[in-house]
């Protein structure tokens, strides 16, 4: 049985002040959630505050990004040690916005998430289809090579600690939200293509989020499709109410 895992992606928005305020509200939220793993992922620069106040609690913290080197002359990027530094558990990587706005390709993020394996991190990797892709009936074909060349070179084992985002982009910050059909029809695709990379025990493993447009009105009725593990949202989870209405829509599972 798969545990539900529900992450907030804040990407570039709050401030200092709003990032901790908002972490101690869904640490208050959570206090008694025992049967749902949550995470929240904020601007780098306030990862060192906001692990801080979720120290303890039920909050799990995460990073965006990350380089793949360990250390060393790279102006402006952070290793995996740096973010297990400052109480990262989870670590973002290949979101559309980083494949798609600033250039970064399945190689790329294959070296990330060996890097971030390496430091103890958990990887969320994000795979999905631009609207044209789908319109054009490629979204297997995409998400295929998405998933094969992101997760290129690991063992099963550590194929087991990783996280798979599917984020269809035309869902993503739209309000228009995959069907649960449409989700679990890609969704259980990667368990079957995760069956055929390793086997069905790391097919059973994976745990594979959805994320486009999720809110505390749709996440019930995707999370109840039997491939769909939990949610990582973007919008919603920039304030207490949504964020902890997905999560009871988890907990229903
Ligand atoms: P959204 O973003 O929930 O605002 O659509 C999801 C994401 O990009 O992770």
């Amino acid at each position: 049985m798969r545990r539900a895992f529900i992450a907030g992606n804040w990407k570039m928005n709050l401030n200092l002040a709003s990032s901790v305020a908002l972490v101690e509200g869904l640490v208050k939220a959570t206090a008694d959630c025992d049967d749902v793993d949550v995470a929240v992922c904020p601007p780098s620069v306030y990862l060192s505050a906001v692990a801080q106040a979720a120290a303890g609690s039920k909050v799990g913290v995460g990073a965006q990004n990350m380089y793949h080197e360990p250390d060393g002359a790279f102006t402006g990027e952070l290793s995996g040690a740096m973010l297990k530094d400052v109480g990262c558990r989870y670590v973002i990587l290949g979101h559309s916005e980083r494949r798609n706005i600033l250039g970064e390709s399945s190689e790329d993020v294959n070296l990330k998430v060996h890097a971030a394996l390496s430091a103890g991190l958990i990887p969320i990797v994000c795979v999905g289809e631009l609207l044209a892709e789908r319109k054009a009936n490629k979204t297997m074909d995409v998400i295929r090579r998405q998933f094969d060349g992101s997760i290129s070179g690991l063992t099963a084992d550590q194929m087991k600690q990783v996280v798979i985002a599917y984020e269809p982009v035309w869902a993503i910050g739209t309000g228009e939200v995959a069907t649960p059909a449409q989700a679990e029809e890609v969704h259980l695709a990667l368990r079957k293509l995760m069956e055929d990379r390793y086997n069905k025990e790391v097919a059973e493993t994976v745990r594979i989020q959805y994320g486009g447009s999720v809110k505390p009105d749709n996440a019930a009725e995707l999370l109840a499709q039997p491939n769909i593990d939990g949610a990582l949202v973007g919008g919603a989870s920039l304030k207490v109410e949504p964020f902890v209405g997905i999560i009871a829509g988890a907990r229903k599972k």
